[in-house]
């Protein structure tokens, strides 16, 4: 028996003998990851002491789920999304120091090259769906603002899709843009109010859900990656307070922080000089970007 041997495997000794096992590995931090993920699994499987049917099921689903897996879909980021991982992942690796903006999850609908538009753009290119002007500033944790900020923003439209999701029907880079703040560090561009919307749930995840006696939906938000020279670039949403899934997103990515005010304006002259025909949705949120660690 080598050293790195520890005798035939046993119900009680099961953790022992795979991790000694893998003693050789080629890196020090997939050791540490393979004893950890042993211990925590073979726990699992000793509390929960599946039947082999129920095995067999737990390695179907995960079957599926790589099958359900394109060049476009991602069903195993889905899965690590409704079991709030992704949101542990995010929070532990965007520890923000007091002041600074939350992050939150990217999601799967970002798109690398939308157009940077002008300040105060119009980023709904087929004028459905109700107007909304969103303004704010882009400031260090010293309440100083950040010139040169770039803003990439996306947004599901008033029926809850995203371009996308919509290609021939919304047009192409539909609520998508991106800004670059002046001096001031201010921003500013117009939009439509988004809707809440359901992450894809036609494949093994949405079944899950399903048997959990959960609902698909996010509640409504915009997307922002926020860069700029000497700061941690920043991945967040602002969400509506008053959407009927606030408390409840299938991904767990409302934070307090986030949530911004909608309000409706009925200011006539204001909406003829914003380009808009009559009542409007005004929505102003700071953000406050972390200095780069150095
Ligand atoms: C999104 O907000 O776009 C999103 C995030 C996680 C899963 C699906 C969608
Ligand atoms: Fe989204």
């Amino acid at each position: 028996m080598g050293a790195e041997e520890n005798g035939y495997f046993t119900e009680e000794n099961s953790v022992d003998v795979v991790t000694s096992r893998n003693g050789g590995a080629k890196s020090a931090r997939l050791k540490v990851i393979m004893e950890v993920v042993t211990r925590k699994l073979h726990e699992a499987v000793k509390e929960l002491e599946p039947t082999q049917e129920e095995w067999m099921d737990a390695i179907l689903f995960l079957t599926r789920t790589g099958h359900t897996c394109t060049d476009w879909r991602q069903e195993f980021i889905l899965l690590s999304d409704v079991l709030g991982v992704s949101m542990l992942v995010d929070a532990i690796n965007n520890r923000k120091p007091t002041g600074a903006s939350e992050s939150t999850v990217l999601g799967p609908f970002h798109v690398a090259d939308a157009p940077e538009l002008p300040m105060g753009a119009n980023i709904c290119l087929d004028h459905k769906g109700e107007d909304m002007v969103i303004s704010g500033r882009i400031l260090d944790t010293d309440g100083k603002p950040i010139a040169n900020a770039v803003l990439d923003v996306w947004q599901a439209n008033d029926e809850g899709f995203y371009d996308v999701q919509q290609q021939g029907i919304q047009p192409d880079f539909n609520l998508r843009g991106v800004f670059r703040t002046g001096k001031d560090g201010h921003y500013w561009f117009r939009a439509v109010k988004p809707k809440y919307y359901p992450i894809p749930d036609d494949g093994p995840v949405g079944q899950m859900l399903g048997a959990l006696g959960r609902h698909p939906f996010r509640p409504a938000h915009l997307h922002y990656i926020i860069k700029a020279e000497g700061f941690e670039t920043l991945v967040t949403h602002i969400f509506d307070p008053d959407d009927p899934y606030i408390h409840s997103d299938a991904v767990f990515g409302v934070k307090e922080s986030l949530l911004a005010e909608f309000k409706l304006a009925a200011d006539l002259a204001r909406a003829s000089e914003l380009g808009f025909e009559g009542k409007f949705w005004q929505v102003e949120h700071d953000f406050v970007l972390a200095p780069a660690k150095s």
